[in-house]
């Protein structure tokens, strides 16, 4: 990143917004909150978006990043991340951070098709 840019946090205990500048202009941005489930905390990264024009260049891994810390500073054993089958640039950048695939969510479109049981 370019040395006048920066990193902003926007802080709860149990959420984080952070906003990546390049002269004070607002290019990146990532929400991510901790959900505890029974006894495990799960960091849940909710909206990640980079400007278009500033794609490429290690924003998006380094707002990851620093979530990361965030769920790990605050005993989250998984962080997670909900993105569609055909996002092929957000799909790299996870993976390339050492996310996996390990669940489909299937979608179906309640169209004016009838649904029966019967064949
Ligand atoms: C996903 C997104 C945030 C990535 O941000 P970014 O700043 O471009 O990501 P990075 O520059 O850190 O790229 C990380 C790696 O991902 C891969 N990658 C990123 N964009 C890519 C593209 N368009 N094509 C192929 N690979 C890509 C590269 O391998 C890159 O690593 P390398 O260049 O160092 O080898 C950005 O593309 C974006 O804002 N997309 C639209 C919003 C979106 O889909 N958000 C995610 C919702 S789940």
């Amino acid at each position: 990143m370019k040395k006048d840019s920066q990193i902003k946090a926007i802080k709860s205990s149990k959420e984080l917004i952070l906003v990546a500048e390049i002269d004070r202009k607002v290019i990146g941005y990532i929400w991510g909150y901790i959900e505890e489930v029974i006894k495990y905390k799960i960091g849940k990264i909710q909206e990640l978006i980079v400007t278009f024009k500033e794609r490429g260049k290690g924003i998006g891994t380094r707002l990851i990043t620093e979530m990361l810390n965030f769920f790990k500073k605050n005993k989250c054993i998984i962080s997670e991340i909900e993105v569609f089958v055909d996002n092929l640039p957000a799909l790299k950048t996870y993976e390339k951070i050492g996310f996996r695939k390990r669940e489909y969510k299937m979608q179906l479109k309640l169209d004016n098709r009838k649904f029966s049981p019967f064949v």
